[in-house]
């Protein structure tokens, strides 16, 4: 455990008195500095703010923004759902393994990109849908895709 994350677990509780609500914003601001969250960062979580282990491990692989390995600085989701997949998001995950060079689930070699499926990311209305870090776009065509890679995102 570093040991900001004391001074993390209790800023984070001083914002939000209940554990359970303060848990996302230090969990994020972990991940922020490590990339990912290990088991013994999850489990190390879960000591800071007195919850079990097997909790904080349920929020954290409940939320496609949370990593349990490590990932690439950019990370693409392409929504699976019903409304993508009726939209094209095969066609749209086929092109992106194709010009990446990986599979999904994967990170490309130099650790530029991570490939991922997500299940509805809320925005069905513009299926099909991609992710790339915190930035949402839709409906996308692979064509759109290939551009997308090329641009900045924030983290
Ligand atoms: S199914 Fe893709 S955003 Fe809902």
């Amino acid at each position: 455990m570093k040991p900001e994350w004391q001074v993390w677990a209790k800023e984070a509780k001083e914002e939000f008195p209940r554990a359970n609500s303060a848990l996302m914003p230090l969990l994020h601001r972990i991940q922020l500095e490590e990339g990912w969250l290990s088991d013994a960062t999850i489990a190390d979580v879960a000591q800071l703010m007195g919850l079990p282990v097997q909790y904080v491990e349920s929020v954290v692989s409940f939320y496609s923004l949370f990593h349990q390995q490590p990932v690439g600085k950019k990370v693409v989701h392409v929504c699976v759902g019903l409304s993508c997949a009726l939209a094209g998001s095969d066609e749209l995950m086929h092109h992106l393994e194709q010009r990446l060079g990986i599979k999904e689930g994967q990170t490309t070699a130099d650790g530029a990109y991570t490939l991922l499926e997500a299940e509805c990311l809320a925005a069905c209305d513009k299926a099909p849908v991609a992710q790339v870090n915190l930035r949402f776009v839709g409906p996308i065509s692979p064509e759109d895709a290939t551009q997308l890679l090329s641009e900045e995102v924030p983290s």
